[in-house]
């Protein structure tokens, strides 16, 4: 074991307290080093430096904001000595914890001490996150009409009339909203956004005079500021200049344009978890809004979230950033509806810590690339229909006329919530939910997608509550009295047919997921919930609720999930992925809704596990779980979640332990961005629900209450029955019109019939196409985005490695990172590709490809 010296500066920060230590993060080598984040139980009786020492680690820093965890390394052996499937410090944490023996009842003290006070060790691996700008195409010169709002305000950026989303002269209705805020003083200030993303290039006359370098950073080469640097880099420049761009001669305008932008650089290459958690919390006191537009891969067949030390930092934001007020996380929803993708299957947009955002279109449409789920709180204004959105690019003068994708609907929202912030400080990160449900406003009200929820609101799950509007939104904030505390109840488990999940990869017992018959598809289970339950919960009123299900699967994308609430509203969960094959099933994944917002939970819950009936991939259906979130009776019992420990185990161990009594459960008789140029062009829709039953199959007979059963006594019910009806014929309808059009369209048939399947052979691929081209760099992905599209419904067939390959639980604890050593977690995207630069810059990021598992490496 060798022994470091600690960094003055560290000495310095134990002695004192951590919050000293508020340097910027100290350079990484992962090139030379291996890092680990350790979480010390203050309490414990070992000391920092003595369980470094144990480790044989040196000592960095704290992990980013999160107090009593701490950034540790270990220089890389030599590479002839290097052996990957060994990691000493792990081998050396785990032998200790055996030593220290499963019930602490070692006699071996030392290890026993060291097992008291380390809570966690992880080690980090670099891994790509992507963004979701979409490709965009040359747009048509916009019209100037807009010149009427631009004297009035003085307003002299040149291509302001062009900023739709801003003025819409054609579409009135469809834009943000916000000119009359400016004009009443509302312009951002004092109000800090931070773009997390590749950059910001500050040197911009736009928006250098809006930049804060003070809580900027760059995460990818550990610099102070976040100075783009690939050619691709603009992304960041592009998102900051919706939100803040100034009100001068260059280019166009910002929404709260007197708003600052802080610069956090992450997408750019790899980043360790430890590193995404630093920069999620980055300047968390002065920064107010996190834009956030990437996440895991839109491919339609991913399905993770943040790690353990990730979700730790968003809920540290949450309980502790803003003083105590929450930092507000935005979300873009995800560019991969095309894929069949759902935000309900990345971990970002489907916490409930983030305001997730889809998109519509300059005509007021779902954009074809929007992701439709039920976790989707609002839609923004992006592109389709012919227009993208202008903004300031990257350069000391210029202007970016191609942007779009959900990714630039979260800047847009961001700027928004900037303005309210100026107006109301004191809002809260749920004040800011509520007023986004209470104040969307309904588009295409003719879409069968909407549907009445509980309290009479309606929801889609493409547009959320609708979309959001700055004059709206802010007026209602101006009275709005803050929402009492947060509280929760987490129920227990149902479990079925002794179901059981060792964690990782072993499911024993479950119920079969029964073939279809007679109008009855898939397993129900129901859990019934008490007022008494709520009341010992200190529960006033509803707001999201999490699902939580343990789902063995051969073909976990024919799985479907749904649930229904005592008052009969049903939130799709998890709808068909056509490209999804992973075949481990659902290991404790959690779903969220935000469609029973403000109902009354008091009653029975059913859940329904379906699949595509094909005999080929069975499953089984282990058991689920819920939870609760809400606002409190009584403030002063309150107090703030805490993130429990990791697992994926069922039945999940704090059942044992938790004193709620147990719910019913009754079973029935029988039981980021693979898009083609034309995002801003291809004209939207609001006619097909956003989950219809694929043309090969029946028609979902959903719900039928049965005699005997009656789980779905409710009208609104019938009524969203009705609506299934209508909308399989209608997806029957289009499904022929496509295919006809199909003949004489090819390329635009193939996009705008992104729900249906489309004859695989029939579609043109090039030859560099790769089965598993999803987890590959994305640099064989950056020349042809139309390739992606292709290559998306060309790759449908049984391709083990590939489902292999796309195996796996969500990123986190010590087991999962320790996965990570042999196979990349996250999928590179494929896909942020931009017309205005060479093809080949793009996701050809140094260092990326080293970390996707070759087989033959
Ligand atoms: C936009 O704001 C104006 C106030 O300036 C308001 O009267 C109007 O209703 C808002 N537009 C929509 C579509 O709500
Ligand atoms: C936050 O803002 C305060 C006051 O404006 C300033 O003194 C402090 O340096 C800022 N901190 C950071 C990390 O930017
Ligand atoms: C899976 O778990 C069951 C029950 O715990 C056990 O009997 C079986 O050996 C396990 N199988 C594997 C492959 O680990
Ligand atoms: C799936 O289940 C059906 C009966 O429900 C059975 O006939 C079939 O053999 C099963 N297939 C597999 C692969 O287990």
């Amino acid at each position: 074991m060798r022994i470091h010296c600690l960094p003055l500066s560290l000495l310095l920060a134990l002695i004192f307290s951590p919050s000293v230590f508020a340097a910027s993060p100290a350079k990484r080598s992962y090139d030379t080093h291996d890092y680990y984040v350790l979480e010390l139980n203050p309490d414990g009786p070992t000391s920092l430096v003595d369980v470094s020492q144990m480790l044989g680690v040196e000592i960095i820093e704290q992990a980013g904001e999160l107090l009593n965890h701490w950034l540790v390394r270990v220089e890389k052996p030599s590479i002839e000595a290097r052996d990957e499937a060994r990691d000493l410090v792990m081998d050396t944490f785990d032998s200790l914890k055996v030593r220290a023996g499963i019930q602490r009842r070692s006699q071996d003290m030392e290890a026993r001490n060291f097992a008291d006070s380390v809570k966690y060790l992880s080690r980090q691996i670099p891994r790509q996150r992507i963004k979701r700008a979409p490709p965009p195409i040359r747009r048509q010169d916009a019209d100037t009409t807009a010149r009427g709002v631009a004297q009035r305000l003085g307003i002299q950026d040149p291509m302001f009339p062009q900023q739709w989303h801003l003025v819409n002269d054609e579409f009135p209705v469809h834009m943000m909203n916000v000119t009359s805020l400016w004009e009443m003083g509302l312009t951002g200030k004092g109000i800090i956004s931070s773009l997390v993303d590749d950059g910001l290039d500050y040197t911009s006359v736009d928006l250098k005079d809006n930049f804060d370098a003070a809580d900027s950073y760059d995460f990818n080469d550990h610099e102070p500021l976040p100075t783009p640097k690939l050619a691709a880099d603009h992304h960041g420049t592009r998102c900051a200049g919706q939100i803040a761009a100034g009100k001068n001669t260059a280019c166009g305008l910002g929404i709260a344009y007197e708003s600052k932008v802080a610069g956090v650089r992450i997408l750019s290459g790899p980043i360790t978890d430890v590193d995404e958690a630093a920069a999620l919390n980055y300047g968390f006191q002065n920064v107010s809004i996190y834009s956030c537009s990437w996440g895991p891969p839109d491919d339609g067949k991913s399905m993770e979230g943040p790690s353990q030390l990730i979700t730790k930092a968003v809920l540290n934001g949450i309980n502790k950033g803003r003083g105590g007020l929450g930092s507000i996380f935005v979300f873009a929803s995800g560019n991969g509806a095309a894929h069949g993708d759902q935000c309900n299957f990345d971990g970002y947009t489907n916490s409930i810590y983030s305001v997730t955002v889809s998109a519509i279109d300059y005509k007021g449409l779902h954009p074809y690339y929007s992701e439709p789920c039920a976790a989707n709180m609002i839609v923004a204004y992006s592109s389709g229909s012919g227009q993208h959105i202008v903004t300031t690019d990257k350069g000391i003068n210029e202007c970016a006329t191609s942007h779009g994708g959900t990714s630039a609907a979260a800047p847009n929202a961001v700027g928004v919530f900037a303005l309210a912030l100026e107006a109301r400080p004191d809002l809260t990160w749920r004040d800011i939910q509520y007023l986004c449900i209470k104040t969307a406003r309904i588009v295409n009200p003719e879409d069968p997608d909407w549907e009445y929820t509980a309290t009479g609101q309606l929801y889609s799950y493409k547009y959320g509550f609708g979309a959001l509007d700055g004059w709206r939104f802010i007026t209602a904030a101006k009275e709005w009295t803050p929402v009492k505390p947060q509280t929760w109840f987490k129920t227990h488990s149902i479990r079925l047919g002794d179901g059981t999940f060792d964690g990782e990869s072993n499911y024993t017992g479950g119920v079969p997921i029964p073939q279809q018959a007679e109008g009855e598809r898939g397993v129900k289970s129901t859990m019934t919930i008490t007022q008494d339950m709520m009341t010992a919960h200190n529960f006033e009123s509803l707001e999201h609720i999490n699902i939580r299900v343990w789902i063995k699967h051969a073909r976990r994308g024919d799985v479907e999930v749904e649930i229904v609430s005592p008052k009969g509203i049903k939130s799709i969960l998890g709808a068909h992925r056509i490209k999804d094959m992973d075949r481990n099933g659902y290991p404790g994944w959690t779903f969220m809704s935000v469609k029973h917002w403000g109902e009354n939970p008091v009653g029975d819950w059913t859940i329904r596990v379906s699949d595509q009936n094909n005999p080929e991939f069975n499953g089984t259906f282990l058991g689920w779980n819920m939870i609760f979130w809400g606002s409190a009776a009584d403030p002063a019992q309150s107090k703030l979640y805490e993130l429990p420990e990791e697992s994926f185990v069922f039945p999940p161990p704090e059942d044992a332990t938790s004193p709620d009594t147990p719910s019913t459960t009754r079973l029935p008789t029988r039981p980021t961005d693979h898009l083609p140029g034309d995002h801003g062009t291809t004209e939207g829709e609001n006619s097909k629900p956003a989950f219809s039953s694929p043309p090969t199959s029946t028609p979902m007979p959903t719900s039928t209450p049965t005699a005997d059963e009656g789980y779905f006594p409710d009208l609104s019910n019938l009524t969203s029955n009705k609506k299934w009806f209508f909308g399989a014929i209608a997806a029957v309808a289009l499904f022929g019109i496509g295919a006809a059009a199909f003949f004489w369209y090819r390329r635009r048939a193939l996009r705008r019939l992104a729900y249906s399947s489309l004859p695989e052979d029939d579609v043109p691929m090039t030859s560099n196409v790769q089965s598993s081209g999803m987890m590959n760099g994305g640099a064989s992905r950056a020349r042809g985005t139309t390739r992606e599209l292709y290559d998306a419904f060309g790759e449908v067939s049984d391709d083990d490695d590939d489902a292999n390959e796309e195996t796996r639980l969500h990123p986190g604890g010590r087991d999962s990172a320790r996965r990570e050593v042999g196979g990349n977690e996250l999928g590179f995207h494929s896909g942020f590709l931009d017309d205005d630069e060479p093809p080949s810059v793009a996701g050809s990021t140094p260092g990326v490809a080293h970390y996707r598992d070759e087989p033959d490496s």
